[in-house]
């Protein structure tokens, strides 16, 4: 009998202007992958990319840490949000919040997050700015999945660019946010395909792929 592979569920976390949310989306449905995005959840009420995401027709909610008096509590709720909707994967795209130990600890394995250098170089904000400033040759994005120790975690994949001479902080920005763009669909597109495994040390392996990385700005 035949059997057929159920479509992968994603839920995506935004905070502002959802541009990775778009170029994974497009990207699924410009190739047919099996992802059905059932949330986009947003922790901002006029996040642009919240907007973006109704006009598609995608499933949307907003819960603002500021109704809420801790982290934890905003936490709890924020994961009972997530799992109401049943997904394999939950996606941090530009989500600019800290999430707690609880709240990771749920989804282990299944969150995933960009972060705009090459881990681990430059954990933490103004990660541009702070590699303009220590001179690297190499910058770039990494996405990985969430731990409990900020922007660490198991690496699926990194794309790298040349540090230019005339780069400044704004041109740089602009650079690794269209590698973001490219590598971050390829990593929900081999999820939703789950060619995905992380092993217990720690250490992902993605089948059927001949690289993992991307070298190089492509405009
Ligand atoms: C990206 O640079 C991402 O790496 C960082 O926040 C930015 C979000 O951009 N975490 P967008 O909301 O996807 O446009």
């Amino acid at each position: 009998m035949k059997t057929v592979k159920e479509r992968c569920r994603f839920v995506v976390l935004i905070s502002g202007q959802g541009s990775n949310l778009r170029a994974i989306v497009q990207f699924c449905r410009e190739n047919n992958v099996s992802a059905d995005f059932v949330k986009v959840i947003s922790n901002v009420a006029d996040a642009p990319g919240i907007e973006w995401a109704k006009q598609q027709g995608l499933p949307t909610a907003i819960i603002s840490h500021r109704d809420f008096a801790s982290r934890q509590a905003f936490d709890v709720a924020l994961a009972e949000l997530v799992q109401q909707c049943n997904p394999d994967y939950v996606i941090l795209a530009g989500f600019m919040r800290i999430l707690t130990k609880d709240f990771v600890s749920k989804f282990e394995n299944r969150l995933v997050n960009i972060h705009p250098s090459l881990l681990p170089a430059f954990q933490g904000l103004h990660t541009h700015a702070r590699a303009l400033q220590m001179g690297v040759g190499w910058h770039g994005c990494t996405v990985h999945f969430v731990t409990a120790e900020l922007d660490h975690g198991p690496i699926i994949a990194q794309a790298a660019l040349e540090v230019e001479d005339g780069d400044d902080e704004a041109s740089l920005r602009n650079k690794v946010l269209s590698l973001e763009h490219k590598l971050y669909p390829m990593v929900v597109s081999w999820l939703a395909n789950r060619q995905v495994d992380v092993d217990s040390t720690g250490k992902v392996t993605v089948r059927g792929v001949a690289s993992r990385h991307l070298k190089g700005y492509l405009s």
